[in-house]
């Protein structure tokens, strides 16, 4: 049998990993892709986690930290990444192909689940790049929709064709066997900042101006109706963070559950 070339490792597999296998890989742009791995039968995660992603192709595997883009129903896993030009793990990661071994470390853990939110009408999800991935996760688990009425996500990148994976996800919903039915509660909100498109401006921006909540002919968050989570760089964090604050809401955690989430958007 030909071995592609991650599917051998001829290093000892790290303690405390899964080796999975590959079985799907899409690229949308140089900077950006998508793939999906075997699930492990006692893998268990909460919609919108992340976990430790490496390769087994050195004898100490660089690992990152990966939201998991699939719900926690699904049978395999799927993950959606930057490819950083000479990143330690993306640099070789981009390259997998159908049949390649990847590794994930056994747990895993994170602050965008719906146990660390209040009860509340309205979810709003704050994304900028891959900040969209555990959102994709989560608006794919009907526990999501029992829990929100109405759920609002944000995705703003630099140029429209790194708007592709949101409209797809957001898209297939329609679909989906367990949420086909509540794809009417979604609205996607695709926003460039660079290429000309329909909708311009930094999230920050439009929550600033207030031209996000009349360009949807709704009123402004408000902590009795509000929720929200955050994922994108340290920075869209900070400032996001900042005007979900002058709303209002307050940060939460697993331990302590309040009225909004953060979590950086890991590798970069
Ligand atoms: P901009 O093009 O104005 O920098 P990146 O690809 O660098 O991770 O950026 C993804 C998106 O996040 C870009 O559209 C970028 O806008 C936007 N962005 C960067 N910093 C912030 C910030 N502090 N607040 C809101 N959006 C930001």
């Amino acid at each position: 049998m030909i071995k592609t070339n991650t599917s051998v490792s001829k290093y000892p597999q790290p303690a405390g990993t899964h080796v999975e296998t590959v079985t799907d890989v899409e690229h949308y742009t140089d900077r950006l892709f998508r793939f999906r791995i075997t699930r492990p039968p006692t893998f268990r995660f909460r919609s919108g986690e992340f976990v430790m992603i490496g390769l087994p192709n050195a004898e100490k595997p660089v690992f990152r930290a990966y939201s998991i883009a699939s719900p926690s129903w699904d049978e395999e896993l799927e993950f959606y990444s930057i490819k950083v030009p000479g990143g330690p793990l993306t640099e070789h990661l981009q390259k997998i192909v159908k049949g390649d071994s990847v590794l994930m470390r056994q747990k895993s853990t994170g602050t965008l689940v719906n146990d660390a939110l209040l009860p509340g009408k309205r979810l709003w999800m704050f994304s900028t790049g891959t900040g969209f991935a555990p959102f994709a996760s989560l608006v794919r688990d009907p526990e999501t929709f029992e829990k929100f009425e109405k759920i609002f996500i944000t995705h703003t990148c630099r140029d429209v064709d790194e708007l592709v994976y949101s409209k797809q996800v957001c898209g297939n919903l329609i679909n989906d066997p367990l949420c086909g039915e509540f794809a009417d509660k979604i609205q996607l909100i695709q926003t460039t900042t660079r290429q000309k498109f329909t909708k311009m401006g930094r999230i920050t921006e439009l929550l600033s101006s207030g031209n996000l909540f009349s360009d949807l002919g709704i009123g402004k968050i408000t902590p009795g109706v509000d929720r929200g989570m955050i994922c994108g760089s340290a920075n869209m964090i900070n400032d996001t963070k900042t005007l979900l604050e002058s709303f209002g809401l307050k940060e939460g955690s697993n331990s302590k559950p309040n009225t909004f989430v953060v979590e950086k958007a890991f590798v970069d």
